[in-house]
């Protein structure tokens, strides 16, 4: 028997990388059914946020899907931005038109609540390409909700790589960890995909003119942005091309025997100026604490890159 699509809530900061990961939801229906995208600030504020967002359910004809407007700052400090990175509007590279596309009314962090407890429990996933506050400011505001999840998947943290904003923290978990420590804590099933995989996920320039040779508006978009955004890890890491974090979380929706990973410990550090927002994984297996997530390590990244051109292919 075939399985149905799965239920997911995308909540991102688009973004080059989330716009990536979307795409590849949106193009796999049989596998995903995404009941709606929630927008956060991270990589830029939220303004740009929410509109990157609509711009790419535009690009992908797919503006049935709502997007809401969700936490313009994290719960405890200061909104820590990725322009650098991701460019002036979180999406530089190829030229997109604004959205028509309105917003969808309401709150993300309502959207978020009201859709758990109108779905069946366990049967919806959240996929975070961003900083937690959307989800943990859920699940402090409606804590029934907690135990309706089916799973959270989601690009954060790092063990191996450390970090990527400080030399401790990657950047998801360093702008609002206090966000994910309540996510970490809540006892929903959890799958990470850190720095240590995502960093193996890199559009060399063969891969960026598969993409550009798919012909199709979404694949020439897709290879205009990972060309803009990788100049920054090749700088920095002297890295082959842009790492694909985000669209980790979806192809592992869609893939998940592609990846392997450890069911192990990972606590989130608040309080150190230091290594703020740092995953501390129990790898190794050293301390007695209780596994809390499936923190992943290897990817066949041949395998991904094929699955991504092919869905590409399908816009
Ligand atoms: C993460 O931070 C952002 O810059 C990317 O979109 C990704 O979600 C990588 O550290
Ligand atoms: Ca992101």
């Amino acid at each position: 028997m075939v399985n149905p699509p799965r239920k997911i809530i995308i909540d991102t900061d688009p973004g080059q990388d989330d716009a990536v990961a979307i795409l590849l939801a949106m193009a796999s229906p049989d596998e995903i059914d995404i009941l709606g995208i929630t927008a956060v600030a991270g990589n830029v504020p939220l303004p740009l946020t929410h509109k990157n967002a609509r711009i790419i359910c535009e690009l992908a004809q797919r503006t049935d899907i709502a997007v809401y407007a969700g936490c313009d700052r994290p719960l405890a400090h200061t909104l820590v931005t990725a322009e650098h990175v991701h460019g002036k509007t979180g999406l530089d590279g190829p030229k997109l038109p604004d959205p028509e596309m309105q917003l969808t009314d309401g709150h993300a962090v309502d959207y978020i609540i009201d859709t758990l407890r109108r779905q069946p429990a366990g049967t919806v996933t959240l996929c975070p390409l961003g900083p937690l506050t959307n989800i943990g400011t859920a699940f402090e505001k409606a804590p029934d909700i907690v135990e309706r999840v089916q799973e959270i998947v989601l690009m954060g943290g790092a063990y191996f790589e450390v970090g990527n904003v400080t030399p401790a923290a990657e950047f998801n978990i360093y702008v609002d960890p206090e966000a994910a420590d309540i996510v970490f804590k809540s006892g929903i099933p959890i799958v990470v995909l850190p720095l240590d995989v995502t960093h193996k996920v890199l559009v060399t320039k063969a891969r960026n003119d598969a993409f550009r040779n798919i012909g199709n508006r979404v694949g020439i978009a897709v290879a205009k942005m990972t060309e803009f955004f990788e100049r920054f890890d090749v700088e920095k890491y002297g890295s082959l091309g842009a790492p694909l974090h985000d669209p980790c979380v979806t192809a592992y929706l869609i893939k998940p025997e592609l990846f392997s990973g450890r069911h192990v410990n990972v606590e989130i550090e608040t309080k150190s100026d230091l290594t703020r927002g740092m995953t501390v994984a129990d790898w190794w297996g050293v301390t007695d604490r209780a596994p809390n997530a499936m923190f992943i390590g290897t990817v066949d990244a041949d395998g991904f890159f094929d699955l991504l051109t092919q869905r590409l292919a399908r816009f």
